[in-house]
């Protein structure tokens, strides 16, 4: 553990980790199912003879799913409970693997791909949010965080499933079968994720906010010890009292600054272009002159960077702080787009353009990969938080829809060199609003990241 890391008064840091990795398998469901259908896919558009159109639809169901999903998890998680809400993410994701391996009919595939997407969507947001309801501050950056790392982690494993299922059979064996395999697996992570839920307790400041402040309190007691529990109940109880329910507070200057903060930092995570690289990886990387093995590369190096780069940053975000890393990150995001796009403009190819890519990858993975996830569950009051985050969730899920379906039009009208600048001139926009916009959070309580907004 970091410097002071060690909740005060007999708190329970391993209790608190393990806490917070079981909401963190909520990630690894996103990153499997973000990453599954890249695999499956040649082998569906087989079986089902699917229209360009339709390949592109069965990729954007999911996300359409999701967005759909965060749209409703603020106001299930506010009225039911973050536990019961991340419960039934676990169950819609399930039922989604299943019947989407087991379906014999395009329409049918596309409802349950949706299906299972709304309980990624819910997840994506209701597991950062748990776990900064749960953590001691100090380390709250680096405990929501492991959310991320599940989600490079899903998609890193399932790039290797995908291998391993489609090398198990001859070609007519994986349109028939094999994609099945690779969706259906997702099945494990789903029960697991449900049975683990089972046993981690209800969030104390969601408990508190009902009136239930016995319950809270023991629970807060077992996360941080007698003396900080004491502490925290109180300053819980006073950002109750003062902040009301209402959502139109959402829409005070103070709020509506930390509203506008959530809803552009998600926006940018998606407009930077990350899933352009996630979705179509192989495609960009025969473009920049990578030969035949691209889906190796895409493997090994993407998904291991991205796993790497993740690691590096969660052992940052609470030692250099969110802001340094986001601007650090989006220089770097900046400065490797526009390398690719003078690269694709003059036409080159060869390895140092994978090396930029790379870089991107890198540079997007120890900052706006882990931390936009990190702020939009950190910055919001508790009042509040579910809606809030909710509303910034579905910006990035609406985001990331429309750059995956743009992105391959772009190429083909505008071309690569200019898309690809795009994203660069996004990224050197997240630079600036950073700078000027965002606070920093590091080492605060979510009490005291709710009072500055009240100064602002
Ligand atoms: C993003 C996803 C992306 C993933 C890649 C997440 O933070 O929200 O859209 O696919 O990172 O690692």
């Amino acid at each position: 553990m970091a410097n002071g890391a060690e909740p005060k008064s007999g708190g329970n840091t391993k209790f608190v980790s393990l806490v917070s990795l079981v909401a963190a398998v909520g990630g690894l469901l996103f990153g499997y199912d973000t990453a599954v259908i890249s695999g499956a896919i040649q082998f569906l558009q087989e079986k089902f003879s699917l229209s360009s159109f339709m390949v592109g639809w069965a990729v954007a169901s999911l996300i359409v799913g999701a967005a759909i999903g965060t749209g409703f998890a603020g106001k299930l998680s506010d009225r039911f409970g973050r536990k019961k809400t991340l419960l039934l993410a676990a169950l819609l994701f399930t039922v989604g693997s299943i019947f989407s391996a087991i379906v014999n009919n395009f329409t049918l595939f596309i409802i349950f791909r949706i299906i299972g997407g709304i309980g990624i969507g819910i997840s994506s947001v209701q597991a950062p949010l748990y776990i900064a309801e749960i953590a001691p501050s100090k380390i709250r950056g680096r405990l929501v965080s492991l959310n991320q790392l599940a989600v490079v982690t899903g998609i890193f494993a399932v790039y290797f499933l995908n291998l391993g299922i489609a090398n198990h059979g001859s070609h007519a064996w994986n349109v028939s079968t094999g994609w099945r395999w690779m969706l259906g697996f997702g099945v494990i992570p789903g029960v697991i994720f449900f049975l683990l839920l089972l046993i981690v307790p209800e969030s104390p400041r969601w408990l508190q906010l009902q009136g239930r402040k016995d319950e809270a309190f023991k629970i807060l007691k077992k996360l941080m010890g007698e003396e900080e529990a004491k502490k925290e109940i109180g300053k819980i109880d006073t950002s109750a009292d003062e902040e009301g329910s209402s959502i139109k507070k959402l829409l005070k200057p103070g709020l509506r600054k930390a509203l506008l903060i959530g809803v552009v930092l998600a926006i940018l995570q998606q407009a930077t272009g990350i899933n352009s690289i996630m979705y179509y990886a192989p495609e960009i990387f025969k473009n920049a002159g990578a030969g035949d093995n691209t889906s190796l590369i895409q493997t090994v190096l993407v998904g291991g960077i991205n796993l790497v780069f993740t690691i590096i940053s969660l052992w940052l975000v609470d030692r250099v702080g969110r802001k340094v890393l986001l601007l650090i990150g989006s220089a770097l995001m900046t400065i490797s787009l526009g390398v690719v796009s003078y690269a694709f403009h003059i036409g080159s190819t060869g390895t140092w353009v994978l090396f930029f890519i790379l870089l991107f990858v890198a540079a997007f993975a120890v900052s706006m990969g882990p931390i936009v996830w990190l702020i939009i569950a950190e910055i919001f009051p508790n009042r509040v938080r579910g809606v809030a985050s909710s509303i910034a969730s579905v910006s990035l899920w609406l985001a990331d829809f429309l750059v995956s379906q743009a992105f391959p039009v772009l190429l083909d009208t505008i071309g690569s060199s200019l898309t690809f600048l795009i994203f660069g001139v996004l990224s050197a926009f997240a630079f600036f609003f950073t700078l000027g916009v965002v606070p920093e959070t590091k080492g605060k309580s979510l009490e005291e990241i709710e009072n500055m907004w009240k100064q602002s």
